[in-house]
């Protein structure tokens, strides 16, 4: 008898490898591979989540309406069409297994975020990889990329681990160009993050289309990572039917009262924007003035490239920075190989991050690094 198989594509999969955590030693790390936010979770948030620890033998609410209630006051949505899940990891595996199947196609741009090519590969599907322009989504080069195969297509805007993002205007060029049975997934896990004109989530593209949906989650400046909660806003048809696939329970009671809370706390989310608006550009200055090229982002992480750094390589880096205990998130698997992502933390965490840089970068100039990380160069 043979062993049990799984469904073809499935061993194709390399799993998800999340952003390290511990450092070497007994240093306390400056974790800032995740892109969680220096800020915390609202207080009222974290107040909610321990009153909910009263009722644990209790199950959730399956249609989590308080939250979605929430979620709908704060942006103006119907409640009905959106659909709560286990973070935004389950909704886009939900999408796709509810519209992709084996022998269809998904596409997803160059460096696009690693769960989207889990998932097709997951439901028996081929993912294309349209490339990117200067590390940017190109809607030509994705709508080149369009077969009858097509089912679904992933843009996370702004995109990880570049920090980039396209105009609405182009997205939703995007959408006017694609086939009407091509589901377009707008992953918006970084949207609050961005404060330009020329940009928008995708609210009313899917008010507008019917084959449009959008992501968002809590993990990011709402803080509530560990708690496995975000949402999709879908057009009717798409809410039914992920209503219908999704695990009853799908979302924790103590994670609909946080988000409810969370949602609700304004204020906390405009000092995360203002932390974020302020020390992103001065990490971009501060770095980009020891001579990296620092790919220009709009969420809260940056793209630092170490091409052009005299006898310094990204992993190189990477190692002395976690000897000094900065943990920062390795991007090979993104087809950045020489090039680390580092999350917007705290003043002091920033302010230490360009400390170690500088003195990384003067080292390498002099080629004093350990002979272990000069080994890897
Ligand atoms: C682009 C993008 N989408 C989705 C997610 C998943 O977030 P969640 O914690 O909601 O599953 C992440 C998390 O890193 C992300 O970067």
């Amino acid at each position: 008898m043979t062993a049990p198989q799984p469904k073809p594509g499935i061993l194709d999969i390399s799993a998800y490898v999340p952003g390290e955590s511990r450092t070497i030693g007994n240093v306390k790390p400056i974790k800032l591979s995740s892109n969680e936010t220096p800020l915390g979770p609202s207080p009222t948030a974290v107040a909610a989540f321990r009153a909910a620890a009263d009722s644990l033998e209790r199950y959730p609410d399956g249609s989590a309406s308080a939250l979605r209630s929430a979620i709908g006051a704060r942006y103006g949505l119907n409640p009905d069409r959106i659909v709560c899940g286990a973070g935004s990891d389950e909704l886009l595996n939900l999408v796709t297994s509810a519209y992709l199947g084996a022998g269809d196609e998904g596409i997803y741009t160059e460096h696009g975020f690693l769960v989207y090519p889990i998932a097709i590969r997951a439901n028996g599907g081929t993912p294309v990889v349209a490339a990117e322009r200067d590390f940017t989504c190109d809607v030509d080069a994705i709508l080149d990329c369009v077969t009858d195969k097509t089912r679904i297509v992933f843009l996370a805007n702004p995109n990880n681990p570049t920090g980039t993002y396209i105009p609405i205007k182009d997205v939703r060029r995007l959408r006017a160009d694609l086939p009407q049975n091509v589901v377009l997934v707008l992953d918006g896990a970084y949207a609050e993050y961005v404060r330009r004109n020329d940009y928008e989530a995708g609210l009313e593209l899917v008010a507008t289309t019917a084959n449009t949906v959008m992501t968002r989650t809590f993990s990011k400046i709402h803080g509530l990572a560990a708690l496995r909660l975000g949402w999709a806003y879908c057009p009717e048809d798409i809410a039914d039917v992920l209503n219908r696939i999704r695990g009853p329970f799908n979302v924790s009671a103590p994670a609909i009262a946080a988000g409810v809370a969370a949602i609700s706390d304004q204020a906390h989310m405009e000092a995360a924007i203002m932390h974020n608006d302020r020390w992103l550009a001065w990490l971009t200055e501060e770095v980009s003035a020891l001579g990296f090229k620092v790919t220009p982002s709009v969420a809260n992480f940056l793209l630092i490239h170490f091409d052009g750094i005299a006898g310094l390589t990204a992993i190189a880096a990477d190692d002395t920075l976690k000897g000094k205990g900065i943990i920062l998130r390795r991007v090979a698997g993104y087809g950045l190989p020489n090039a680390l992502r580092m999350t917007v933390g705290t003043e002091a965490e920033n302010r230490a991050v360009v400390e170690a840089l500088k003195e990384i970068v003067t080292r390498a100039a002099k080629d004093e690094l350990h002979p272990q990380e000069a080994l890897r160069k």
